[in-house]
Protein backbone atom coordinates (compact mmCIF):
# COMPACT_ATOMS: atom_id res chain seq x y z
CA UNK A 1 0.00 0.00 0.00
CA UNK A 2 1.13 3.20 -0.63
CA UNK A 3 1.85 5.78 2.12
CA UNK A 4 -1.15 8.60 2.76
CA UNK A 5 -0.03 11.69 0.89
CA UNK A 6 0.89 14.69 2.65
CA UNK A 7 1.79 13.43 6.27
CA UNK A 8 5.94 13.54 5.71
CA UNK A 9 7.21 17.75 6.65
CA UNK A 10 9.40 18.39 3.82
CA UNK A 11 12.61 17.85 4.62
CA UNK A 12 15.19 20.47 3.31
CA UNK A 13 18.85 18.95 2.58
CA UNK A 14 21.46 20.17 4.78
CA UNK A 15 24.26 22.55 3.53
CA UNK A 16 27.51 20.87 3.39
CA UNK A 17 30.29 22.69 5.25
CA UNK A 18 33.65 22.97 3.55
CA UNK A 19 36.41 21.33 6.31
CA UNK A 20 38.81 24.02 5.51
CA UNK A 21 38.39 27.21 3.85
CA UNK A 22 41.74 29.12 2.38
CA UNK A 23 41.73 32.45 0.35
CA UNK A 24 40.10 31.66 -2.94
CA UNK A 25 39.09 27.93 -1.55
CA UNK A 26 36.77 25.81 0.02
CA UNK A 27 37.71 22.35 0.75
CA UNK A 28 34.91 19.48 1.75
CA UNK A 29 35.22 15.81 1.89
CA UNK A 30 31.47 13.63 0.82
CA UNK A 31 31.62 10.05 1.70
CA UNK A 32 29.45 8.06 -0.44
CA UNK A 33 27.57 5.40 1.06
CA UNK A 34 24.97 3.29 2.01
CA UNK A 35 22.26 4.33 4.27
CA UNK A 36 19.25 2.78 5.67
CA UNK A 37 16.49 5.51 5.59
CA UNK A 38 12.95 5.95 6.92
CA UNK A 39 11.03 7.09 3.35
CA UNK A 40 7.81 5.35 3.39
CA UNK A 41 6.22 5.04 6.82
CA UNK A 42 7.02 1.98 8.70
CA UNK A 43 9.65 0.43 6.28
CA UNK A 44 13.67 0.88 5.56
CA UNK A 45 15.12 1.95 2.32
CA UNK A 46 18.38 1.17 1.43
CA UNK A 47 20.24 4.09 -0.55
CA UNK A 48 23.37 4.98 -2.30
CA UNK A 49 24.10 8.18 -0.47
CA UNK A 50 26.52 11.27 -0.56
CA UNK A 51 27.15 11.48 3.08
CA UNK A 52 24.30 8.74 3.38
CA UNK A 53 21.85 11.29 2.42
CA UNK A 54 18.83 11.21 -0.24
CA UNK A 55 19.29 13.92 -1.79
CA UNK A 56 22.91 14.45 -1.10
CA UNK A 57 23.67 17.70 1.13
CA UNK A 58 23.94 20.87 -0.62
CA UNK A 59 26.59 23.00 -1.79
CA UNK A 60 25.94 26.31 -1.55
CA UNK A 61 28.97 27.86 -2.75
CA UNK A 62 29.85 31.59 -4.44
CA UNK A 63 30.57 32.17 -8.00
CA UNK A 64 34.63 32.42 -8.24
CA UNK A 65 35.36 31.02 -5.29
CA UNK A 66 36.83 27.13 -6.02
CA UNK A 67 35.23 24.65 -4.65
CA UNK A 68 37.45 21.32 -4.05
CA UNK A 69 35.50 18.31 -3.13
CA UNK A 70 36.99 14.88 -1.66
CA UNK A 71 34.79 12.16 -2.75
CA UNK A 72 35.18 9.06 -1.17
CA UNK A 73 33.61 6.04 -1.99
CA UNK A 74 32.58 3.74 0.49
CA UNK A 75 30.21 2.11 -1.42
CA UNK A 76 30.21 -1.77 -3.80
CA UNK A 77 30.18 -0.02 -6.89
CA UNK A 78 32.30 2.46 -8.95
CA UNK A 79 31.17 5.76 -9.08
CA UNK A 80 31.51 9.58 -10.97
CA UNK A 81 30.34 12.07 -10.24
CA UNK A 82 29.38 14.67 -12.61
CA UNK A 83 28.48 18.42 -11.64
CA UNK A 84 25.50 18.86 -14.11
CA UNK A 85 25.73 22.89 -15.14
CA UNK A 86 28.97 22.89 -14.21
CA UNK A 87 31.78 24.74 -16.04
CA UNK A 88 34.10 22.29 -14.93
CA UNK A 89 37.88 21.50 -16.19
CA UNK A 90 37.42 17.94 -17.68
CA UNK A 91 39.69 16.11 -15.40
CA UNK A 92 36.72 16.60 -12.60
CA UNK A 93 33.65 16.68 -15.07
CA UNK A 94 33.00 13.28 -14.34
CA UNK A 95 33.74 11.85 -17.23
CA UNK A 96 31.57 7.95 -16.88
CA UNK A 97 35.48 6.05 -17.37
CA UNK A 98 37.18 8.22 -15.04
CA UNK A 99 35.67 5.82 -12.20
CA UNK A 100 36.25 6.05 -8.36
CA UNK A 101 36.45 2.42 -7.35
CA UNK A 102 35.33 1.21 -3.96
CA UNK A 103 38.55 0.62 -1.48
CA UNK A 104 40.35 -2.53 -2.62
CA UNK A 105 39.24 -2.60 -6.06
CA UNK A 106 41.84 -1.05 -8.54
CA UNK A 107 40.74 -1.82 -12.31
CA UNK A 108 38.13 -0.37 -14.18
CA UNK A 109 36.40 -3.20 -14.45
CA UNK A 110 32.83 -1.76 -13.89
CA UNK A 111 30.49 -4.50 -13.58
CA UNK A 112 29.68 -6.48 -17.07
CA UNK A 113 32.20 -4.65 -18.92
CA UNK A 114 35.72 -4.15 -18.67
CA UNK A 115 36.39 -0.47 -19.47
CA UNK A 116 39.65 0.85 -20.44
CA UNK A 117 40.91 4.56 -21.14
CA UNK A 118 39.29 6.43 -18.30
CA UNK A 119 41.47 7.41 -15.17
CA UNK A 120 40.94 5.25 -12.43
CA UNK A 121 41.09 5.84 -8.82
CA UNK A 122 40.73 4.29 -5.54
CA UNK A 123 38.65 4.80 -2.28
CA UNK A 124 39.09 8.55 -2.92
CA UNK A 125 39.04 10.92 -5.45
CA UNK A 126 39.44 15.13 -5.80
CA UNK A 127 36.75 17.21 -7.86
CA UNK A 128 37.68 20.81 -8.60
CA UNK A 129 34.78 23.23 -9.11
CA UNK A 130 35.85 26.77 -10.37
CA UNK A 131 32.53 27.85 -10.31
CA UNK A 132 33.54 30.92 -12.56
CA UNK A 133 29.85 31.41 -13.65
CA UNK A 134 26.87 33.03 -12.57
CA UNK A 135 24.34 32.35 -9.85
CA UNK A 136 22.73 29.39 -10.41
CA UNK A 137 20.89 26.16 -9.40
CA UNK A 138 23.02 23.08 -10.39
CA UNK A 139 23.13 19.55 -9.21
CA UNK A 140 25.53 16.89 -8.52
CA UNK A 141 25.05 13.50 -9.55
CA UNK A 142 26.50 10.34 -10.43
CA UNK A 143 27.45 9.33 -14.18
CA UNK A 144 29.10 5.67 -14.19
CA UNK A 145 29.81 4.24 -17.46
CA UNK A 146 26.63 2.27 -18.06
CA UNK A 147 25.40 2.43 -14.84
CA UNK A 148 24.29 6.29 -14.17
CA UNK A 149 20.32 5.52 -13.83
CA UNK A 150 20.20 2.35 -10.81
CA UNK A 151 22.34 4.82 -8.69
CA UNK A 152 20.76 7.81 -9.24
CA UNK A 153 17.48 5.85 -8.48
CA UNK A 154 19.11 4.69 -5.23
CA UNK A 155 20.23 8.15 -4.04
CA UNK A 156 22.94 9.56 -5.51
CA UNK A 157 22.22 13.13 -6.46
CA UNK A 158 22.15 16.02 -4.74
CA UNK A 159 21.97 20.75 -5.12
CA UNK A 160 25.24 22.55 -5.76
CA UNK A 161 23.96 25.90 -5.52
CA UNK A 162 26.13 29.03 -6.90
CA UNK A 163 25.21 32.34 -5.75
CA UNK A 164 26.67 35.95 -6.59
CA UNK A 165 26.31 39.41 -5.64
CA UNK A 166 24.12 40.01 -9.09
CA UNK A 167 21.62 38.00 -7.61
CA UNK A 168 21.92 38.65 -4.10
CA UNK A 169 21.13 42.46 -4.68
CA UNK A 170 17.92 41.48 -6.24
CA UNK A 171 14.74 41.77 -3.16
CA UNK A 172 14.05 38.34 -3.64
CA UNK A 173 12.14 35.96 -1.15
CA UNK A 174 15.42 34.51 1.17
CA UNK A 175 16.27 32.20 4.15
CA UNK A 176 13.51 29.96 4.75
CA UNK A 177 11.79 31.50 2.16
CA UNK A 178 14.22 30.35 -0.43
CA UNK A 179 13.10 26.62 -0.98
CA UNK A 180 14.62 23.57 -3.23
CA UNK A 181 12.34 21.23 -3.92
CA UNK A 182 14.17 17.73 -5.59
CA UNK A 183 10.99 16.02 -7.73
CA UNK A 184 12.00 12.23 -8.39
CA UNK A 185 9.14 9.66 -8.88
CA UNK A 186 10.30 5.88 -7.09
CA UNK A 187 8.94 2.99 -7.11
CA UNK A 188 9.42 0.67 -4.03
CA UNK A 189 8.94 -3.20 -3.42
CA UNK A 190 6.86 -4.37 -0.61
CA UNK A 191 9.47 -4.31 1.82
CA UNK A 192 10.69 -0.55 1.32
CA UNK A 193 13.48 -1.40 -0.96
CA UNK A 194 13.60 0.46 -4.00
CA UNK A 195 12.47 -1.46 -7.42
CA UNK A 196 14.66 -1.23 -10.43
CA UNK A 197 13.88 -3.37 -13.37
CA UNK A 198 17.57 -3.44 -14.09
CA UNK A 199 18.39 -6.17 -16.81
CA UNK A 200 19.33 -9.60 -15.58
CA UNK A 201 22.72 -9.88 -17.84
CA UNK A 202 24.58 -6.40 -17.73
CA UNK A 203 23.43 -2.87 -18.07
CA UNK A 204 20.32 -1.05 -19.07
CA UNK A 205 17.06 -2.18 -17.90
CA UNK A 206 14.33 -4.98 -18.76
CA UNK A 207 13.31 -4.62 -22.45
CA UNK A 208 9.81 -2.97 -21.68
CA UNK A 209 11.46 -0.19 -19.44
CA UNK A 210 12.96 1.15 -23.21
CA UNK A 211 11.25 4.18 -22.61
CA UNK A 212 12.54 4.91 -19.19
CA UNK A 213 11.80 3.79 -15.31
CA UNK A 214 8.67 5.69 -13.52
CA UNK A 215 7.71 5.33 -10.18
CA UNK A 216 4.72 5.34 -8.52
CA UNK A 217 5.52 7.49 -5.67
CA UNK A 218 6.80 10.99 -5.96
CA UNK A 219 9.66 12.26 -3.47
CA UNK A 220 9.88 15.63 -2.61
CA UNK A 221 13.84 16.32 -1.44
CA UNK A 222 13.23 12.58 -0.71
CA UNK A 223 9.70 12.21 1.25
CA UNK A 224 6.77 11.01 0.00
CA UNK A 225 3.81 13.55 -1.07
CA UNK A 226 5.36 15.89 1.70
CA UNK A 227 3.40 19.19 2.78
CA UNK A 228 5.05 22.32 4.03
CA UNK A 229 4.03 25.12 5.87
CA UNK A 230 3.88 28.79 4.55
CA UNK A 231 3.19 32.28 5.70
CA UNK A 232 0.94 33.64 3.49
CA UNK A 233 3.73 35.75 1.64
CA UNK A 234 6.05 35.30 -1.46
CA UNK A 235 8.13 32.09 -1.23
CA UNK A 236 11.22 31.53 -3.90
CA UNK A 237 10.97 27.75 -5.17
CA UNK A 238 14.18 26.03 -7.04
CA UNK A 239 12.59 22.99 -8.46
CA UNK A 240 14.74 20.66 -9.62
CA UNK A 241 13.03 17.60 -12.05
CA UNK A 242 15.68 14.75 -10.80
CA UNK A 243 13.30 11.67 -11.76
CA UNK A 244 14.95 9.15 -14.13
CA UNK A 245 12.59 9.42 -16.73
CA UNK A 246 9.06 11.31 -15.63
CA UNK A 247 7.93 14.98 -17.00
CA UNK A 248 5.80 17.02 -14.82
CA UNK A 249 4.04 19.48 -15.77
CA UNK A 250 3.20 20.80 -12.37
CA UNK A 251 0.18 23.18 -11.30
CA UNK A 252 -1.58 24.35 -8.25
CA UNK A 253 -5.11 22.62 -7.92
CA UNK A 254 -6.53 25.75 -6.96
CA UNK A 255 -5.99 29.52 -7.94
CA UNK A 256 -5.12 32.10 -7.48
CA UNK A 257 -1.16 31.45 -7.77
CA UNK A 258 0.98 31.08 -10.68
CA UNK A 259 4.80 30.49 -11.04
CA UNK A 260 6.81 33.65 -11.80
CA UNK A 261 9.77 32.55 -13.59
CA UNK A 262 12.43 34.25 -12.64
CA UNK A 263 15.82 31.76 -13.73
CA UNK A 264 16.53 28.94 -15.86
CA UNK A 265 19.19 25.72 -15.94
CA UNK A 266 21.99 28.53 -15.97
CA UNK A 267 20.54 31.47 -13.72
CA UNK A 268 18.47 34.41 -14.00
CA UNK A 269 16.57 35.11 -16.65
CA UNK A 270 16.80 39.41 -17.93
CA UNK A 271 12.62 39.54 -17.21
CA UNK A 272 10.38 37.28 -15.32
CA UNK A 273 8.01 35.15 -17.01
CA UNK A 274 4.23 34.25 -15.51
CA UNK A 275 3.24 31.07 -16.09
CA UNK A 276 -0.04 29.27 -15.32
CA UNK A 277 1.70 25.36 -15.50
CA UNK A 278 5.59 24.38 -15.72
CA UNK A 279 6.44 21.55 -17.47
CA UNK A 280 9.86 20.53 -16.61
CA UNK A 281 12.06 17.89 -17.98
CA UNK A 282 14.82 15.16 -16.33
CA UNK A 283 17.85 17.33 -15.14
CA UNK A 284 15.98 21.23 -16.06
CA UNK A 285 15.86 23.11 -13.49
CA UNK A 286 13.13 26.47 -12.92
CA UNK A 287 13.34 29.16 -10.45
CA UNK A 288 10.13 30.45 -9.78
CA UNK A 289 8.54 32.78 -7.06
CA UNK A 290 4.77 31.82 -5.97
CA UNK A 291 3.23 34.18 -4.15
CA UNK A 292 0.84 32.55 -1.09
CA UNK A 293 -0.19 36.02 0.01
CA UNK A 294 -3.34 35.42 -2.29
CA UNK A 295 -4.68 32.54 -0.39
CA UNK A 296 -6.07 32.92 3.20
CA UNK A 297 -4.37 31.64 6.20
CA UNK A 298 -5.51 27.99 6.58
CA UNK A 299 -5.59 27.07 2.93
CA UNK A 300 -4.01 24.51 1.63
CA UNK A 301 -2.80 24.29 -1.85
CA UNK A 302 -1.44 21.35 -3.66
CA UNK A 303 1.00 21.23 -5.79
CA UNK A 304 0.00 18.55 -9.09
CA UNK A 305 1.16 17.15 -12.20
CA UNK A 306 -1.40 17.45 -15.33
CA UNK A 307 0.51 14.90 -17.06
CA UNK A 308 -0.20 12.03 -14.78
CA UNK A 309 -4.13 12.94 -13.97
CA UNK A 310 -3.35 15.88 -11.39
CA UNK A 311 -1.79 13.75 -9.70
CA UNK A 312 0.23 14.96 -5.75
CA UNK A 313 3.17 15.87 -5.61
CA UNK A 314 3.12 18.45 -2.60
CA UNK A 315 1.02 20.56 -0.20
CA UNK A 316 1.41 23.83 0.86
CA UNK A 317 -0.55 24.45 3.92
CA UNK A 318 -0.83 28.30 4.77
CA UNK A 319 -0.62 29.39 8.01
CA UNK A 320 -0.51 32.51 8.73
CA UNK A 321 -0.68 35.79 7.94
CA UNK A 322 3.19 37.80 7.79
CA UNK A 323 5.16 40.75 6.61
CA UNK A 324 6.76 40.64 3.40
CA UNK A 325 9.58 43.08 2.12
CA UNK A 326 10.28 40.70 -1.26
CA UNK A 327 9.90 42.22 -4.59
CA UNK A 328 9.81 40.95 -8.41
CA UNK A 329 12.24 43.32 -9.82
CA UNK A 330 11.10 43.78 -13.87
CA UNK A 331 14.71 43.32 -14.54
CA UNK A 332 16.56 40.31 -13.03
CA UNK A 333 19.39 40.55 -14.90
CA UNK A 334 22.05 41.54 -17.00
CA UNK A 335 21.88 38.33 -18.26
CA UNK A 336 23.34 38.36 -22.12
CA UNK A 337 21.01 37.58 -25.19
CA UNK A 338 23.52 36.24 -27.54
CA UNK A 339 23.24 37.95 -31.01
CA UNK A 340 22.44 35.28 -33.73
CA UNK A 341 25.42 35.17 -35.55
CA UNK A 342 26.36 34.43 -38.84
CA UNK A 343 28.80 32.06 -40.54
CA UNK A 344 28.69 30.17 -37.63
CA UNK A 345 29.68 26.24 -37.36
CA UNK A 346 26.62 24.22 -37.38
CA UNK A 347 26.48 20.73 -36.29
CA UNK A 348 23.27 18.17 -36.13
CA UNK A 349 22.91 15.89 -33.62
CA UNK A 350 20.02 13.22 -34.34
CA UNK A 351 18.57 11.38 -31.18
CA UNK A 352 16.85 7.84 -32.20
CA UNK A 353 15.87 4.52 -31.09
CA UNK A 354 19.04 2.25 -32.92
CA UNK A 355 19.86 -0.75 -33.30
CA UNK A 356 23.70 -0.56 -34.45
CA UNK A 357 26.56 -3.61 -34.39
CA UNK A 358 23.78 -5.22 -32.20
CA UNK A 359 23.38 -2.81 -29.88
CA UNK A 360 20.08 -2.89 -28.62
CA UNK A 361 19.04 1.18 -26.98
CA UNK A 362 19.51 4.33 -28.42
CA UNK A 363 21.79 6.58 -30.45
CA UNK A 364 23.25 9.76 -31.40
CA UNK A 365 23.62 9.91 -35.06
CA UNK A 366 23.55 6.30 -35.41
CA UNK A 367 25.69 5.31 -33.11
CA UNK A 368 26.10 4.27 -29.65
CA UNK A 369 28.52 5.95 -27.07
CA UNK A 370 31.56 5.03 -27.69
CA UNK A 371 34.10 6.87 -25.56
CA UNK A 372 37.04 5.85 -27.70
CA UNK A 373 35.10 7.82 -30.51
CA UNK A 374 34.43 12.04 -30.10
CA UNK A 375 31.77 12.94 -32.62
CA UNK A 376 32.84 16.33 -32.95
CA UNK A 377 35.95 18.42 -32.27
CA UNK A 378 34.79 22.05 -31.27
CA UNK A 379 37.02 24.91 -30.94
CA UNK A 380 37.04 27.11 -27.72
CA UNK A 381 35.07 30.75 -27.96
CA UNK A 382 33.57 29.16 -31.16
CA UNK A 383 29.88 30.41 -31.71
CA UNK A 384 27.88 27.28 -32.92
CA UNK A 385 24.53 26.35 -34.07
CA UNK A 386 23.61 22.86 -32.57
CA UNK A 387 20.95 21.21 -33.79
CA UNK A 388 18.97 18.54 -32.00
CA UNK A 389 16.49 16.03 -33.76
CA UNK A 390 14.49 13.41 -32.19
CA UNK A 391 11.86 10.72 -32.55
CA UNK A 392 10.31 10.66 -29.39
CA UNK A 393 11.00 13.02 -26.44
CA UNK A 394 14.33 13.38 -25.24
CA UNK A 395 15.53 15.94 -22.66
CA UNK A 396 19.16 16.86 -24.45
CA UNK A 397 22.00 17.85 -22.05
CA UNK A 398 25.63 19.86 -23.04
CA UNK A 399 28.33 19.64 -20.38
CA UNK A 400 30.42 22.55 -20.20
CA UNK A 401 28.52 24.97 -21.81
CA UNK A 402 25.12 27.04 -21.30
CA UNK A 403 22.96 27.25 -24.61
CA UNK A 404 20.60 29.92 -25.86
CA UNK A 405 17.44 28.03 -27.66
CA UNK A 406 17.01 29.79 -30.78
CA UNK A 407 13.87 27.91 -32.51
CA UNK A 408 11.40 24.90 -32.13
CA UNK A 409 10.44 23.34 -35.62
CA UNK A 410 11.81 26.51 -37.24
CA UNK A 411 9.66 28.85 -35.54
CA UNK A 412 10.26 30.75 -32.40
CA UNK A 413 11.71 29.66 -28.60
CA UNK A 414 9.00 27.90 -26.90
CA UNK A 415 7.63 29.18 -23.38
CA UNK A 416 9.63 27.33 -21.46
CA UNK A 417 13.13 28.23 -23.17
CA UNK A 418 14.10 31.39 -21.67
CA UNK A 419 17.67 32.16 -20.25
CA UNK A 420 20.90 29.78 -20.21
CA UNK A 421 19.87 26.32 -20.45
CA UNK A 422 21.66 23.15 -20.14
CA UNK A 423 18.93 20.77 -20.91
CA UNK A 424 16.55 20.94 -23.37
CA UNK A 425 13.14 19.09 -23.04
CA UNK A 426 12.74 18.08 -27.31
CA UNK A 427 9.40 17.09 -28.36
CA UNK A 428 8.83 13.57 -30.70
CA UNK A 429 9.81 14.69 -34.27
CA UNK A 430 10.74 18.18 -33.02
CA UNK A 431 14.38 19.95 -34.22
CA UNK A 432 15.36 22.33 -31.70
CA UNK A 433 18.36 24.56 -32.61
CA UNK A 434 20.64 26.35 -29.62
CA UNK A 435 23.35 28.74 -29.85
CA UNK A 436 26.38 27.43 -27.80
CA UNK A 437 30.21 28.59 -27.29
CA UNK A 438 32.92 26.82 -25.01
CA UNK A 439 35.31 28.74 -23.00
CA UNK A 440 38.50 27.94 -21.10
CA UNK A 441 38.79 23.98 -20.73
CA UNK A 442 39.85 21.51 -23.29
CA UNK A 443 38.94 17.89 -22.90
CA UNK A 444 36.60 15.23 -23.53
CA UNK A 445 32.96 16.24 -23.09
CA UNK A 446 29.33 14.90 -23.35
CA UNK A 447 26.14 15.30 -24.86
CA UNK A 448 23.45 12.71 -24.19
CA UNK A 449 19.89 12.31 -23.46
CA UNK A 450 18.91 12.70 -19.66
CA UNK A 451 16.25 10.54 -19.71
CA UNK A 452 18.99 8.14 -17.94
CA UNK A 453 17.93 5.01 -18.99
CA UNK A 454 18.76 6.09 -22.47
CA UNK A 455 21.84 7.76 -21.51
CA UNK A 456 22.76 4.08 -20.04
CA UNK A 457 21.65 2.69 -23.19
CA UNK A 458 24.22 5.00 -24.83
CA UNK A 459 22.61 7.80 -25.73
CA UNK A 460 25.48 9.50 -25.13
CA UNK A 461 28.32 10.83 -27.44
CA UNK A 462 31.55 12.57 -26.97
CA UNK A 463 32.83 15.57 -28.11
CA UNK A 464 36.46 16.97 -27.39
CA UNK A 465 37.16 21.08 -26.84
CA UNK A 466 40.29 22.26 -28.65
CU1 LIG B 1 23.11 15.59 -15.44
CU2 LIG B 1 25.85 14.22 -18.16
O1 LIG B 1 24.46 14.82 -16.75
CU1 LIG C 1 16.16 10.07 -24.62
Amino acid sequence: PLPEPFKVPLPIPPVKRPVRTEAGVDYYRVVQRKASLDILPGLKTEVLGYDGLLPGPTFDVRSGRTTVVEQVNQLDVPTAVHLHGGHTPAASDGWPLDLLMPPGEHSGHAGHHTMTGGDVKTGSRTYTYPNTQRAATLWYHDHRMDYTAPQVYRGLFGLHLIRDDEEDQLPLPKGDREIPLIIADRAFAADGSFLYPAAKDGPGVESKYMEGVIGDVTLVNGAPWPVHEVDAVRYRLRILNAANARRYELAFDKGPANFVQIGSDGGLLDAPIEHETLVIAPAERFDVIVDFSQYQPGDEVTLVNKLDNNSNVLRFKVARKASDDSRIPAKLSSYAILPKPSGVVRREWRFRRGDAGGHKGWTINGKPFDPEVMQAQVKLDQDEIWSFVTDVHHPVHVHLAPFQVLSRRGKGRGPYDAGWKDTVDIRPAEVVEVLVKFTAHKGKYLIHCHNLEHEDMAMMAGFETI
